[in-house]
């Protein structure tokens, strides 16, 4: 198998730094931000025009992004990201007064605080299932099968942010709908990551395009399973809101900017053109011998997730290093290492989370094996 070339060319990335961390942010390439700038550029040379032709360019948008997803475009709406797509989904579950909001160990900190706010406007208890790092997915799946009686919704990570793990979904709501229960799917990580990512029948499943499929920020989807699509509206009231259509509905959200939810699909193309599927895997393999080099060099491991994300992996940090300085740390690897990685932490161990993208090659880390172990000595 030929190996792809790297193509930091295609993006704007300062060259001095070492970009490790794809998956909290994103990073736009340059082709996509020529086209959001032109856009912009467009709005302000009429903006009446603009406004006029919007609806009709969010249309040709969102069935583009739609069938990059390969799901039915009547159940897929636009939203700014995947918090915006739970808290919709979570907005029109019905959620009863002593019911449960199921959730695991692995959600994603904001998410959990959505189920607590719905857990407290609905007086339904918040229960968060542990579920272990190691965990294969028959032991997930029946850790939370046995946390369902009385559950309005379960809430679980396509991939989950601090651990990079792929859960089970299409065996969890198979359990889930067994015992009637709704599942709400924070795919946030998975475009891209994942084929078909909606497909697995969830009732809600939202997942950001301003990750790994590389669009301008604040663009994410939320497709919604057809029994729920009448009652699911956007956040914000506006001139939509008796639409029957429910991506027509969360289209127009007053006056907004709607540049990044055009100009998205651009970097879908970028990604065609990179062979993106091939390129992914070449990047787990590649990424797969990184995170052991910087293991190896600070005497640590890599972490045994059962199923790790193609394009993530945690390095355990050594157990000297005081994750509650955590921010500290990543401020002075930026500052001093010029690298760029988040540290996550997960039943009292600390880690790195690695990523790669298309602009990563082995050498960056090679650098950071050869750069970090000094910089997290105290
Ligand atoms: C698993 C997971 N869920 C939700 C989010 C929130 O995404 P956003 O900030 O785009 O709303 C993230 C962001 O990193 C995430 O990793």
């Amino acid at each position: 198998m030929t190996l792809l070339t790297p193509r930091p060319d295609l993006w704007t990335l300062d060259p001095e730094v070492l970009h490790l961390n794809h998956g909290s942010y994103g990073a736009v390439p340059r082709r996509t931000q020529d086209r959001l700038a032109a856009l912009r550029a467009e709005t302000e040379v009429n903006p009446m025009a603009w406004f006029r032709s919007v609806a009709g360019q969010l249309t040709t948008s969102r069935l583009e992004l739609a069938s990059y997803l390969r799901t039915d475009p009547a159940g897929f709406a636009l939203v700014p990201n995947a918090s915006a797509g739970v808290t919709a989904a979570l907005a029109t579950l019905p959620i009863r007064a002593g019911s449960r909001i199921v959730l695991t160990n692995h959600a994603y900190g904001a998410v959990r605080y959505a189920a607590e706010r719905f857990g407290r406007t609905h007086q339904a208890e918040v229960v968060v299932v542990d579920v272990p790092l190691e965990a294969d997915d028959e032991t997930v799946v029946s850790l939370i099968a046995a946390e369902l009686k009385d559950a309005a919704v379960l809430i679980v990570d396509h991939i989950s942010s601090g651990t990079a793990a792929v859960f089970p979904i299409a065996a969890l709501v198979e359990v889930c709908h067994d015992r009637g229960v709704p599942v709400v799917v924070d795919g946030a990580h998975a475009p891209a990551l994942i084929d078909a990512p909606a497909a697995d029948g969830a009732d809600f499943w939202t997942g950001n395009f301003h990750k790994w499929p590389a669009s301008p920020r604040a663009t994410a989807g939320l497709v919604v399973a057809e029994q729920w699509r009448s009652a699911t509206v956007p956040l914000i009231v506006s001139w939509s809101e008796y639409d029957e259509r429910l991506p027509e509905r969360f289209d127009m959200q007053g006056t907004y900017d709607y540049t990044p939810w055009i100009a998205a699909p651009e970097s879908l193309r970028v990604l065609a053109e990179l062979d993106w599927p091939v390129r992914r895997a070449q990047l787990s393999a590649m990424l797969d011998e990184g995170a052991k080099l910087v293991a190896k060099a600070l005497g640590t491991g890599v972490a045994e997730v059962a199923h790790p994300a193609p394009t993530m992996r945690l390095v355990e940090l050594p157990s000297t290093v005081d994750l509650s300085a955590g921010e500290a740390i990543k401020e002075r690897v930026s500052r001093d290492l010029k690298a760029e990685i988040t540290l996550t932490g997960f039943d009292g161990r600390g880690f790195i989370r690695l990523s790669a993208h298309a602009y990563n090659s082995l050498q960056d880390y090679q650098k950071l094996s050869e750069l970090l172990p000094a910089a997290l000595t105290p």
